[in-house]
This record gives C-alpha cells, structure tokens and sequence, in this order.
C-alpha cells in the first residue's frame, strides 16, 4: 500500500469486529513504531500490550472514575462492571509510555517522539487492514490504570491504542485545507 493511500484511509476506530489481531501483526506495528525519528536517540517510548485481565482492569480503573459521578449505587456500578467489560473486549489495547524526565525540552521531544511512533503504527495497521483509536485523559494517570497496564516509576502513559478491524467505515473527517493553514514567507 502506498503511503499516501494509508494516510487517506486512516481513521480514529471506535468499534472493532471480533477478527483477532495476531502476535505477528502486533509486532509489525511495533517495529515500524520504533523507526519514528526521536531526537539524540533517546528512543523514549515503551510499549505495554495489555491482554484481557489487564485491559479488564484499565477498564475498572477508567469505570470507578466515571462511577464516581454517579449517585445511584446500582447505577455506577453497571458503569463500573460495563467500561471493564468493554475494555476487555478490545481485540488489542497498547499503553505508550515515556520516560518521565523532568528535563523541559528533553520531556517535549520525548513527548514528539512517542507521537511520531503511534502514527507510524497507526499508518502501519491500515496497511494490514486494521484501525486503530488513540486515547488520552486523566485515566493514563490513575495509580489502577499504570499497574493494569504494567507502567512502573519513571515512565508515564502518553496514550493508549486500541487496535483492530473496524466494524464499519467511517467517513473522513473534514479538516481545513492546508492551503487555509500556511504562510508562504519570501
Ligand atoms: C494526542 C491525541 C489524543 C487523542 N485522545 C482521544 C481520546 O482521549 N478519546 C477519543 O475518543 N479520541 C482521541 N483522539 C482521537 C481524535 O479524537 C481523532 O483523531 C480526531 O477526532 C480525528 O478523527 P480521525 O482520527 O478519524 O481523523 C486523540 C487523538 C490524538 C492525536
């Protein structure tokens, strides 16, 4: 596939069928993940790819925090019980996380740099027929959510990715055109 064509077809997947995402493909996605240019080589990311008692886990750290606005009992913890079931149900759940350096620039470009391997492994998955979904928030915080995922002093989770084949194609979203966006200076 040419890489133009993967970065057109790319897409944020919320659904997955329940087509299984083998060992083999998680690795491929991997090692094209760790090809992203990082800055004096730091090679900042590491990858947690959490089976499902761990993403079932992930989930219940995310469901306690979503049940705590919740008033009725009963209710927060079917939100509770649902988020981990959901979570176990992802065909793959990949927690990135980076060196945690208190070091500015060192902590910005290590940052860049996980980002720049996400989107070589995003790019990479449509390549095998797969989507991927990137998450963020508070959660990557949680003391519950870093142990699910196996993230240990000195690194912090910069986003999870879900993986796997989408259950139905979703439209591209619009964006401005990049003509809109640039400043061609003399
Ligand atoms: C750094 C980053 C964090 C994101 N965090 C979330 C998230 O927490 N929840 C979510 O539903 N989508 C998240 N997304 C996905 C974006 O919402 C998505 O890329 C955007 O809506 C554009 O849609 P597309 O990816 O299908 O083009 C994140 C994307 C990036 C790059």
């Amino acid at each position: 596939m040419h890489i133009s064509d993967a970065i057109r077809d790319r897409r944020s997947t919320r659904r997955f069928t329940s087509r299984e995402v083998t060992r083999d493909e998680i690795e491929t996605l991997l090692s094209a993940a760790v090809l992203a240019p990082n800055h004096k080589l730091t090679q900042p990311w590491r990858f947690h790819v959490l089976g499902p008692e761990a993403r079932y886990a992930y989930g219940l750290a995310l469901g306690n925090r979503k049940a705590k606005k919740i008033e009725d009992p009963a209710a927060a913890n079917t939100m509770r019980e649902n988020v981990a079931k959901e979570h176990r149900a992802l065909p793959v759940m990949i927690a990135v996380a980076v060196a945690d350096t208190q070091d500015a620039e060192a902590r910005e470009e290590d940052y860049a740099a996980a980002m720049m391997a996400i989107q070589n492994l995003s790019l990479t998955a449509v390549s095998l027929g797969l989507g991927t979904h990137i998450k963020t928030g508070a959660i990557m915080n949680d003391p519950a959510a870093r142990a699910a995922a196996g993230v240990g002093d000195g690194y912090r989770i910069v986003a999870v990715v879900n993986v796997g084949e989408a259950s139905e194609a979703a439209p591209a979203k619009v964006r401005q055109p990049a003509s809109a966006l640039t400043t061609w200076m003399p």
